[in-house]
């Protein structure tokens, strides 16, 4: 069952919230998300008792981004082996929640395997709960970890690419600490060069059709106090032939072994502009973002998402007057199909580089790819 907390804040002037935490009221444990489909007008907490809950949070992205999905899909195991439920049937059904994040089953299948190794070892009921706890904990520590090393990479790599005097980024999509247990991905390096006082202009791209950069990376940069600016995504063309664009950064929902990027729709484009106007094109992602197992692009998952999105404009949090939050507008004739596809894929040779919390690999290669994780796995 989902219970709803608002708040009434000044959201320019209350610390970010967290994106998810895990509490243990009398009642029995719960885990907590704030719902990121009511950002930026309000922040609204929902509270999951139970697994079918908390698949349904990640189906309309209340809780979203690669990164965050691994950590609540964690969580999610801990919350059905705490409750009683059945862990094996809720470890499936959170991992099949969406298809294209790699981390979703990576976390899942992490707290599973603790739970069960446990089971396996002697541990009761409660112990064998604790120990998915203490996974899914771990796993939202070493997030958080990633998050700085990351940062730090990505900055010492922009400092390396792009000359001195301050720096204009362009975002796509929310890779901040929304998506994450700590700063993030791609914003986390652009709050780190916006620490450094080396941020002229962060570039955000609005992100059709959930406009996950207009309302969530928006929020994030304002209260970091980045100097940041909106625009619809089909206006990144005249921005790069302006010359207004120093380097792209974006995340990654899944990176298949031959370097190939799955992300946010709208990340393809941008990667052949870049690579026209001879922008630097940087991917940033955990190693946990990285799926040895799909071999290159084409073997991608992506995930298609209603119609709905597309042809009326939804906006959660703000229903127009007399209409219930959540439904749409429509903005195209009545039984108009639509094309929906959540993400998209970057061939590696558009990827300037690719930078992780165990190191940066440039050119983006199946062997650059397969050293680093042997690395960042072996230590
Ligand atoms: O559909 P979403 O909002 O979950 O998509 C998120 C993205 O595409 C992010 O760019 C991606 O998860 C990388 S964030 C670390």
């Amino acid at each position: 069952m989902a219970d709803q907390r608002s708040e009434d804040r000044d959201t320019a002037a209350s610390p970010a919230a967290l994106a998810l935490r895990w509490e243990e009221p009398p009642e029995g444990p719960v885990l907590v998300i704030l719902d990121q489909t009511r950002l930026p007008a309000e922040e609204v907490e929902l509270v999951c008792t139970d697994v079918p809950v908390l698949v349904e949070a990640i189906r309309s992205l209340a809780v979203r981004g690669a990164p965050l999905l691994g950590i609540a899909g964690a969580y999610g195991v801990a919350l059905a082996a705490a409750r009683g439920f059945d862990v094996d049937e809720a470890a499936e059904s959170l991992a099949h929640a969406r298809p294209t994040a790699v981390n979703l089953g990576y976390g899942v299948r992490r707290a599973a395997a603790a739970y069960h190794a446990a089971a396996k070892a002697g541990a009761d009921a409660q112990g064998a709960a604790a120990a998915a706890l203490a996974e899914a904990r771990a796993l939202h520590r070493e997030d958080a970890e990633a998050s700085e090393r990351m940062a730090a990479h990505g900055l010492a790599l922009l400092d390396e690419l792009l000359p001195a005097g301050g720096y204009r980024l362009l975002t796509h999509c929310n890779t901040g600490a929304l998506v994450s247990g700590g700063g993030g991905t791609a914003l986390a390096v652009a709050a780190a060069v916006h620490r450094v006082g080396q941020l002229r202009r962060l570039w955000v791209d609005e992100t059709r059709p959930l406009l996950q950069g207009a309302r969530l990376t928006a929020y994030e940069a304002g209260r970091a106090g980045m100097a940041y600016t909106l625009l619809t995504d089909n206006a990144a063309g005249s921005l790069f032939a302006a010359g207004e664009v120093d380097a792209v950064l974006i995340g990654a929902d899944r990176i298949a072994a031959d370097g190939s990027v799955a992300n946010k729709v709208g990340s393809y484009p941008l990667a052949v502009l870049a690579r026209y106007h001879h922008v630097p094109f940087v991917v940033v992602a955990p190693t946990s973002t990285v799926d040895l197992g799909t071999a290159d692009g084409a073997s991608i998952e992506i995930e298609q998402r209603p119609g709905h999105e597309v042809t009326d404009i939804t906006v959660p949090y703000a229903p127009a007057a007399g209409a219930q939050a959540g439904t749409g507008i429509p903005v195209a004739p009545l039984g108009t199909q639509a094309y929906n596809p959540a993400f998209d894929v970057t061939p590696p040779e558009l990827v300037t580089a690719l930078v992780t919390e165990a190191g940066v690999v440039s050119p983006v290669t199946g062997d650059g790819i397969a050293e680093l994780c042997a690395r960042s796995r072996s230590g």
